[in-house]
């Protein structure tokens, strides 16, 4: 097959690829990687209220995801945005429409019958986008080089051919009885395909991503879309460009399986040990809050405070946790016992839980 960059490539197989066998260092890494899967998934199923941790886990991912495209929002400003109703970074929109985007998409799966089809994947990156973006019409899509611009793939062409890829896709993604390969094996197969079709103007990274989180959660390897790869991928992102580049030029698929295996395993033992040391935290927290607020300690704020790092006196109010007397009585002997610290911007006080900001950022 002759293949060229600058011209789209409407040759592109749809999958599995013809030739592929699970070589053994292939399979040692499966083997790792559904331990370690496992053991985050018994954890995710072990949590009193999963939802609670895992809200700021997705956005880490989310804030990951995002920098791989080079939409760059730094902690503070991610975390200070999820607690307001308006903000005007639009880095950080974006990173929260894509938190949105993840959830979005769980549900649409959920609401049919567990599939994973071209329409859910549209919702997503309408989501991520906030327009109402479709399946592209247009050639002189290419992913260019950012520095010197030379062109590194030009995906097929145009929306039919698009729609018959995508359809192939769907099959492959949802049809798991007939086919022998292990989900994570295909997991890696479809993140590449979804890509290479490249079916969107933009957003096609992020989409592809929130796809792998929503696969495994229909193959019930994971109850919640909680995987971190992302702050693999972002470390790792040369590779993952030219992996990418070389099943397509070189057909190399044992590469590219290879580098989505080790990014399961590393990241899926990250996520376990952060989700293990917020647990500690929060039962830190919990003590030390009871002291502190003595009778009036509230469970409710000790839950939103590994929710939303960043609070302030309204958020508390709205979420009818306390009425503002209250509120502010608490926040002001939580900065005295230095649970919380507090940062002013303009008129609002922000009371951070610095500690969970701290713990966060460590990769
Ligand atoms: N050679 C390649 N072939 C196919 N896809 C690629 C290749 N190189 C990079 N990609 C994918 O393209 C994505 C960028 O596409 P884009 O639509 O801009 O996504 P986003 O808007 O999320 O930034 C990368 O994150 C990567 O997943
Ligand atoms: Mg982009």
């Amino acid at each position: 097959m002759s293949y060229n960059r600058n011209s789209p490539f409407n040759d592109l197989p749809n999958l599995p690829p013809a030739d592929f066998t699970e070589s053994p260092e292939i399979l040692k890494q499966l083997t790792k990687a559904a331990r370690y899967l496992g053991e985050l998934n018994g954890l995710c199923t072990s949590l009193p209220d999963p939802k609670l941790l895992i809200n700021t886990i997705v956005l880490q991912e989310s804030k990951n995801s995002s920098a791989i495209e080079n939409i760059v929002t730094t902690q503070d400003e991610l975390y200070k945005a999820a607690t307001e109703e308006a903000t005007t970074s639009h880095a950080a929109k974006e990173v929260l429409s894509y938190r949105e985007a993840l959830y979005v998409g769980l549900e649409k799966m959920k609401s049919q019958k567990n599939l994973l089809l071209t329409n859910t994947m549209v919702e997503i990156v309408q989501t991520i986008k906030q327009n109402e973006s479709g399946i592209r019409n247009n050639s002189g899509t290419a992913l260019k080089n950012a520095i010197n611009g030379e062109v590194i793939y030009t995906p097929p062409c145009c929306e039919e051919v698009l729609r018959e890829k995508l359809a192939a896709l769907e099959q492959f993604i949802n049809d798991s009885d007939s086919s022998p390969l292990d989900p994570l094996v295909k997991m890696a197969f479809i993140h590449y395909q979804f890509e290479a079709i490249h079916p969107f103007a933009d957003g096609n990274g992020r989409t592809g991503r929130i796809v792998n989180a929503l696969y495994l959660v229909q193959q019930e390897l994971l109850s919640q879309p909680v995987l971190y790869l992302s702050s693999y991928i972002v470390k790792y992102k040369r590779e993952y460009y030219q992996l990418l580049s070389e099943v397509t030029e070189k057909n190399n698929w044992h590469d590219w399986v290879m580098y989505m295996l080790t990014a399961l395993i590393e990241t899926a033992q990250l996520t376990t040990k952060k989700i293990r040391s917020m647990l500690l935290l929060k039962d830190e927290y919990e003590n030390r809050m009871k002291q502190t607020l003595g009778s009036s300690f509230s469970y409710e704020l000790l839950q939103l405070m590994f929710t939303m790092p960043y609070l302030k006196i309204e958020l508390l109010e709205k979420k009818k946790i306390a009425h503002r007397q209250t509120a502010s009585s608490w926040l002001k002997k939580l900065t005295e016992a230095k649970i919380v610290t507090t940062q002013k911007i303009g008129r609002t006080t922000y009371y951070i839980n610095y500690r969970l900001m701290e713990l966060l950022s460590n990769d």
